[in-house]
């Protein structure tokens, strides 16, 4: 949790220079097994930093919708910067109250623990809606996006925020203003949950304690396409009956569900989730099963995600491309389900494999959803594996375990060039950077350059 104290970030410069360096001229280089690498003293030149005194665990970012200026949260803080230089325009501290802290050290948590770890912060319009830890007690607060020190607002952050600095989480705002997060709902992180909050629709979760909705998740990242919210995240597969292991899936819920009667209250009625495969495919198909980062292109419906191995096991990462298609596709096809906890998990036919998220103008609560709720509550998991664009991975790395992932596309000389950049570290944090250029910055930096087109 210590570590990165420091934001740093690439120039658009960069990309444009090492395209034009020869070394990544045209699409025949991305084929080549060895991708061109760049290391951090390399970039040197073309990165700008960002320090505050006492500010660690730089753990969030995001962009005023100018994409001018640049938000960070860091323990305790939050901070205004101008894109351009990373020049400081605003420094907020956020911390906790005495009473918060004693109340946290008196359950056990650590001093480390007991501070405001900042885990949401998105924009909606002219305001920042931001969410802390605030030392196991979560408070979210609503400001202004050209005032941070302007708290409009300030309510609970319970389902919406973890109560742990350690337990994984993502959020995101619609543009109707609501909240949906994936995060952990309770102190001890035994009650995950995807939940959706705010805005005028009435608040859904997954169904609770049930391990076939979710089952120990870490959750990685959201994104609202379309209809739907898609989640990613990876979890314990409830499929697997030998031991313990982690499988990475996609899930998605319609924007529109306003959850069951009788059955499905307050529940999902059109979750659905499915595993997501990248693997070095050989005899024995060597798999990357743990999901830890995705970066996606909404232009090109792509996404990118970083799977690494266990971590008992070897280090290990690789990057695998979805398209959107893909995806969609497991979710009309056949379900994976287990009549009782004895039997065997089977393909079973979907019930509607024309799924439609249904209308809100026929009026509440007539066929808002047209899942039936019993078929809702039985099918969740998809039989079908979603699989990567390529059969192999786009890139892999032995002995390595990235933690973030971005990428840009740039035009090349006859086709488009994808840009990949990745990075190992944790307490650090990763940036998207406007139009031309998207970089991560990060402590313990490995720059990398992948390639790939379309
Ligand atoms: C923030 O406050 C504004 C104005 O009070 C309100 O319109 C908006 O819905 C709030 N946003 C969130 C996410 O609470
Ligand atoms: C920001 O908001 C605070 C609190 O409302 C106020 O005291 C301060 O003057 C504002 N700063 C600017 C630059 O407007
Ligand atoms: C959150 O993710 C990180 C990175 O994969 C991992 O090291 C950490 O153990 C996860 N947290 C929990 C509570 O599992
Ligand atoms: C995952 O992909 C590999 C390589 O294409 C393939 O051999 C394997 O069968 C796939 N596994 C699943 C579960 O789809
Ligand atoms: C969203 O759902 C509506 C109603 O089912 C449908 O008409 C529309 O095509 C869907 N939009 C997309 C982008 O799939
Ligand atoms: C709701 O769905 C049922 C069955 O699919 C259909 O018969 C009925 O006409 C639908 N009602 C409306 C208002 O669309
Ligand atoms: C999407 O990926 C699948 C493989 O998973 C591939 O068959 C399909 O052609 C791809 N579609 C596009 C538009 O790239």
């Amino acid at each position: 949790m210590k570590g990165a104290c420091i934001l740093a970030w690439l120039f658009s410069s960069l990309g444009v220079w090492r395209l034009t360096q020869s070394e990544v001229q045209d699409a025949s280089q991305c084929q080549r097994a060895e991708h061109p690498v760049i290391s951090y003293k390399e970039i040197g030149p073309w990165l700008r930093e960002f320090r505050a005194k006492n500010a660690v665990d730089f753990s969030r970012l995001i962009f005023d919708p100018g994409q001018k200026e640049l938000v960070a949260g860091a323990r305790n803080y939050l901070f205004r910067l101008r894109l351009e230089d990373l020049s400081l325009i605003q420094a907020v501290e956020w911390g906790c109250d005495e009473a918060t802290k004693k109340a946290c050290y008196s359950k056990g948590k650590s001093k480390e623990e007991c501070q405001n770890y900042i885990r949401v912060l998105l924009v909606g319009g002219d305001r920042l809606f931001t969410c802390g830890t605030n030392a196991f007690t979560p408070v979210c607060t609503n400001r202004s996006l050209s005032n941070l020190t302007e708290v409009h607002d300030q309510i609970s952050g319970m389902a919406r925020c973890p109560y742990s600095p350690q337990h994984n989480s993502t959020a995101l705002l619609t543009a109707s203003g609501e909240l949906y997060a994936a995060t952990a709902m309770d102190f001890p992180g035994r009650d995950p949950a995807i939940y959706r909050s705010l805005g005028s629709l009435p608040p859904l979760r997954t169904a609770q304690y049930n391990s076939k909705w979710l089952n120990e998740p870490n959750f990685v990242s959201s994104y609202d396409i379309g209809n739907f919210t898609y989640f990613f995240f990876r979890e314990n597969a409830v499929e697997q009956d030998c031991g313990k292991t982690v499988f990475s899936r996609a899930a998605r819920v319609c924007k529109n569900d306003i959850g069951g009667r009788f059955l499905l209250e307050d529940t999902w009625t059109t979750f659905m989730k499915a595993r997501l495969n990248c693997s070095r495919p050989g005899e024995v198909p060597f798999y990357y099963n743990e999901l830890q980062s995705t970066f996606f292109l909404p232009e090109l419906d792509l996404l990118y995600g970083i799977f690494t191995t266990n971590v008992n096991s070897i280090a290990a990462s690789a990057v695998c491309v979805f398209n959107l298609s893909a995806i969609s596709q497991a979710f009309n096809g056949p379900f994976k389900y287990q009549e009782n906890s004895r039997s065997a998990w089977l393909p079973y036919p979907n019930p509607n494999p024309n799924f439609q998220c249904g209308t809100v103008d026929q009026g509440l609560y007539i066929n808002l959803t047209e899942r039936n709720l019993q078929d809702a509550q039985k099918f969740i998991l998809m039989h079908e594996v979603v699989q990567p664009v390529t059969q192999v991975p786009s890139f892999m790395e032995d002995n390595s375990r990235f933690s973030h992932v971005a990428v840009d596309v740039v035009q090349g000389r006859d086709s488009l060039i994808h840009i990949v950049y990745l990075a190992t570290g944790r307490s650090s944090l990763f940036t998207v950077i406007s139009d031309w250029f998207r970089s991560s910055a990060l402590n313990n930096l490995f720059l990398r350059k992948g390639c790939g087109h379309v």
